[in-house]
């Protein structure tokens, strides 16, 4: 499916951390523990950044984000991360990263912007609350998907390991670079979204996601005594000490699973079924956890006295950085036209990119064993997907249904047979409608 992905040595990994709160247990699991791991293979090579331009969308409390920037970056350094491995910087420190962000404003639709989660749920919100639409919203809101491609496209990333939350701005950066590259020659590489589906989501206090938006987290690096008392804090169900206990609905569990191996986990297990009292479960879970957090926390707070030492490896990942950033802004800027006045202007490439590539249909089959197709635009994007179909001869006919009475038939269709994205239900018009002219 992808287009441009070479082999895995020259694989680059990206990811940005917002600095607008402390890290608890549950960015731990899902994002430093295996973000550390990775970077600690062989071969990929890895960029991690502090997105503090895009906490300043959250947050205006100056001294919190400053905070944050600390306790991230020492969070992460405490963890393992090797910022002689990896590129490891401030995105603030790259000035590059305005730069392109508005390249990159400049090719994007507003209606594409218009559509983004974040930016639609405020939306909705002040809708359903009969507020003005546009009330309390931020134009930073409006641009977070456009500063986030810039800091995938700025670094040639090829996957971006995210929450699925995320998938939606990888996926509009790839658009960017797609866009971009159309416009204006081949300078950018199209990014995709790397989810972990074996990275646990961690139950917080109440049992729901642990989040900062919940309020219930337990910080990665709270002292002792306080991560004791945040665990006994955990809720459990009135299940008295000799009644077995479910596993599977206990955040305790859960919580302890993500931190232990499989035959501590088994052995959890069957303590649930022998009834274990709530209260020693607590104590196990607080000394797994402990076990593991205690030699970071002291590394964390070695870290936390000497910030001048973590602003010197942020400044010394910030030079590594623009070492990359600036010579690709050179080349931008010259692509685009900001140029010296005597260089000389290369010919025009546009035309030949719009006529040589039609859209096209793919069929194929899925670990399912049902049948599949998608619809592609010229440039490979996809614009949309069918559902499973049990023969290949069904996916076929629909295909054929689709070209010969185009924008009609999906239109019948729509709801029955096929997912259709409504960010692209007017590109998949087009496109149909552009294989019906070409077969005419
Ligand atoms: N938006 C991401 C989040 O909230 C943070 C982020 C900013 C990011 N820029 C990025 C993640 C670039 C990946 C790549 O989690």
């Amino acid at each position: 499916m992808m287009t441009n992905t070479p082999a895995d040595a020259s694989m680059r990994f990206l990811t940005g951390i917002t600095t607008s709160g402390t890290p608890h247990l549950g960015n731990y699991v899902g994002s430093i523990r295996p973000s550390v791991a990775a970077s600690q293979g062989a071969g990929a090579e890895s960029f991690y950044f502090l997105a503090d331009y895009h906490a300043l969308i959250k947050c205006e409390d100056p001294a919190r984000i400053q905070r944050s920037t600390l306790e991230i970056a020492a969070s992460w350094l405490a963890a393992g991360l090797d910022p002689e491995r990896v590129t490891f910087y401030r995105q603030s420190d790259i000035p590059e990263i305005s730069e392109l962000t508005w390249l990159l404003t400049c090719v994007t639709a507003k209606g594409v912007l218009n559509r983004a989660h974040a930016y639609k749920a405020s939306v909705d919100k002040n809708q359903a609350a009969g507020n003005d639409l546009d009330a309390d919203i931020s134009a930073g809101l409006f641009m977070y998907p456009v500063l986030m491609g810039a800091d995938i496209l700025m670094f040639k990333a090829h996957k971006v390991p995210v929450g699925r939350d995320q998938i939606q701005h990888i996926e509009m950066a790839r658009d960017m670079a797609q866009r971009f590259n159309h416009l204006y020659g081949d300078h950018l590489v199209l990014p995709e979204a790397l989810i972990e589906e074996s990275v646990a989501t961690l139950p917080g206090l109440d049992g729901r996601k642990m989040s900062k938006s919940y309020d219930n987290t337990i910080p990665l690096f709270a002292p002792r005594e306080q991560l004791k008392k945040l665990i006994a804090g955990i809720v459990t169900d009135s299940r008295a000490p000799g009644e077995a206990k479910d596993t599977e609905s206990s955040a305790l569990f859960q919580i302890y699973r993500a931190f232990a191996t499989q035959n501590e986990t088994s052995a959890m297990r069957k303590a649930y079924a022998d009834g274990i009292a709530w209260g020693d479960a607590k104590t196990k879970l607080f000394e797994r956890i402990d076990h593991d957090i205690a030699p970071m926390r002291d590394k964390y707070q070695a870290l936390m006295n000497e910030p001048e030492k973590i602003e010197a490896i942020l400044q010394a990942g910030a030079e590594k950085a623009r070492a990359q950033a600036m010579p690709l802004m050179r080349e931008l800027r010259h692509a685009v036209g900001l140029r010296k006045l005597a260089a000389p202007a290369p010919a025009a490439k546009k035309q030949k990119l719009e006529k040589t590539s039609l859209p096209s249909f793919k069929q194929y089959r899925e670990a399912d064993g049902l049948f599949y197709f998608k619809l592609l635009n010229g440039a490979g994007k996809l614009l949309l997907q069918s559902h499973g179909f049990a023969a290949p001869k069904d996916a076929a006919l629909t295909i054929a249904a689709l070209l010969k009475r185009g924008p009609q038939a999906l239109k019948e269709m729509s709801g029955k047979l096929l997912t259709i994205e409504d960010a692209h239900s007017d590109a998949i018009a087009a496109a149909l409608q552009q294989l019906m002219d070409a077969s005419a």
